[in-house]
């Protein structure tokens, strides 16, 4: 089944001149397509959009400001079971416990440096990239 998902590469990724070996890694998956890509600064109203839901839990307030501290890279990326797919390239959220071969377990340490965010649910990619690319249809 082809979906969407909305992919960000967090201020770390794009620091560190990761970006091209992150959006490749997306790329090189059979059938994937990338529609929409933008270089951006995210302001404390996006972020509230984007992360509310974590509003309260102790990492919300140092997320928030480490998601301002630097451009991101908004991909949608489309195709088949594309939603679980680049969650399962990203690996689990705390990089120290992903497999190497996966972006975090390959360039992460820190959980709140973990480069890259990928929606988990139809639900929430259909609400994200309304936050990332109000024009998409
Ligand atoms: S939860 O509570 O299970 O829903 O949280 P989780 O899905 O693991 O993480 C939600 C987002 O918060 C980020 N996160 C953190 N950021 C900074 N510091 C700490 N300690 C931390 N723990 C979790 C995590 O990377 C998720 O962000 P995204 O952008 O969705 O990856």
């Amino acid at each position: 089944m082809s979906q969407r998902t909305l992919v960000l590469l967090k201020p770390d990724a794009v620091r560190r001149g990761l970006t091209g070996e992150i959006i490749s890694r997306i790329e090189r998956k059979a059938g994937w397509q990338i529609t929409a890509l933008e270089l951006r600064n995210l302001d404390q109203e996006t972020l509230e959009l984007h992360y509310g839901e974590h509003k309260g839990k102790p990492f919300y307030e140092p997320l928030v400001a480490f998601m301002a501290s630097g451009p991101v890279v908004a991909l949608v990326v489309e195709g088949e079971r594309v939603i679980e797919g680049v969650r399962a390239l990203a690996g689990p959220t705390d990089p120290i416990a992903a497999a190497p071969g996966s972006i975090r377990g390959d360039f992460g340490v820190i959980v709140r440096e973990n480069l890259i965010h990928a929606s988990d649910s139809e639900e929430s990619a259909e609400r994200e990239m309304k936050i990332f690319f109000p024009g998409l249809a």
